[in-house]
């Protein structure tokens, strides 16, 4: 199995090739407003693999934003739509809630929407699609497979749930309203666990069983201002020895970077659909 790692250097070297045929660089405008400190950290992450890819990358930050309106915002956004050079734009979340987020991204085209996070975008949400990828490329078996699925936001656990099932994978989605006997049963009946839920260590070792693949997908960040997963750090730790020759990942470290690997190639995707025919 290639790791998260290695898989994202491979891609990132093809994503150059491909970029080598184009007959204009794509480009990345981020949009951010304030200053959140994990934003910072992400934005830093997805500048550095625009860099190494040879993706313009485009850093719109409106750090003083008390005197800048919804409807601001919304012509701003509407602006960099419509420049043709900018193949993908995203905002940068969370945004301060004085905002409407959905409205703003209503401002961006399906076609340059390369976080996925319009109905019609033309782009499936980075995260699930990366870890998709991922599998696919390490041929992971899907046949015959069951998956159980926790969390069921727009932008992880809901596509991800699709993407399974369009992979003839029977899927179960699961959320917080499940009854926690019926999700200790569904688990039990899965092959591939793929946790993605909004809190953090909230799994151990001694939720999953030593047949089962278990992903863990949501982050986020604890008192001690780091990044943990939803399965407790030293319980993931435990399931790659009890597991042993089963696939066990840790959010921490590798879910990220398929991410921001997959935000890149939708970057690419869209530049190449933005310039058919034009070389
Ligand atoms: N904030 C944290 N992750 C993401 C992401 O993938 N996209 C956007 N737009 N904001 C984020």
């Amino acid at each position: 199995m290639i790791t998260c790692k290695e898989y994202v250097e491979i891609k990132k070297e093809q994503l150059k090739e491909r970029i080598k045929t184009l007959s204009r660089k794509p480009k990345l405008c981020v949009v951010q407003i304030g200053n959140n400190p994990a934003s910072n950290s992400y934005i830093k992450g997805k500048k550095k693999d625009c860099e190494d890819t040879g993706v313009i990358f485009n850093h719109l930050h409106i750090e003083n934003y008390e005197e800048v309106s919804q409807v601001v915002l919304m012509d701003m956004i509407r602006t960099i739509n419509a420049d043709p050079t900018t193949d993908g734009i995203i905002i940068q979340l969370p945004i301060p809630d004085k905002y409407d987020v959905e409205e703003l991204q209503t401002c961006i085209s399906p076609d340059k929407d390369v976080d996925g996070f319009r109905k019609d975008s033309y782009f499936n949400p980075c995260t699930p699609q990366g870890v998709i990828d991922w599998l696919k490329y390490n041929n992971y078996d899907f046949e015959g497979k069951t998956a159980c699925v926790i969390g069921r936001s727009e932008i992880v656990g809901k596509p991800l749930a699709r993407l399974l099932t369009d992979l003839d994978v029977t899927t179960v989605l699961c959320h917080s309203k499940t009854p926690k006997v019926k999700l200790t049963k569904l688990m039990a009946d899965s092959d591939i666990v793929f946790t993605c839920i909004n809190q953090i260590e909230y799994f151990k070792h001694y939720d999953f069983y030593s047949w089962q693949d278990v992903i863990d997908i949501g982050l986020g960040r604890g008192e001690d201002g780091k990044l943990h997963g939803n399965i407790a750090g030293d319980s993931v730790d435990k399931l790659k020895e009890s597991n042993y020759g089963h696939l066990i990942v840790s959010g921490v470290g590798s879910v990220g970077l398929l991410t921001r690997c997959s935000l890149t190639e939708n970057v690419v995707y869209a530049c190449e659909l933005h310039t058919k025919g034009s070389k």
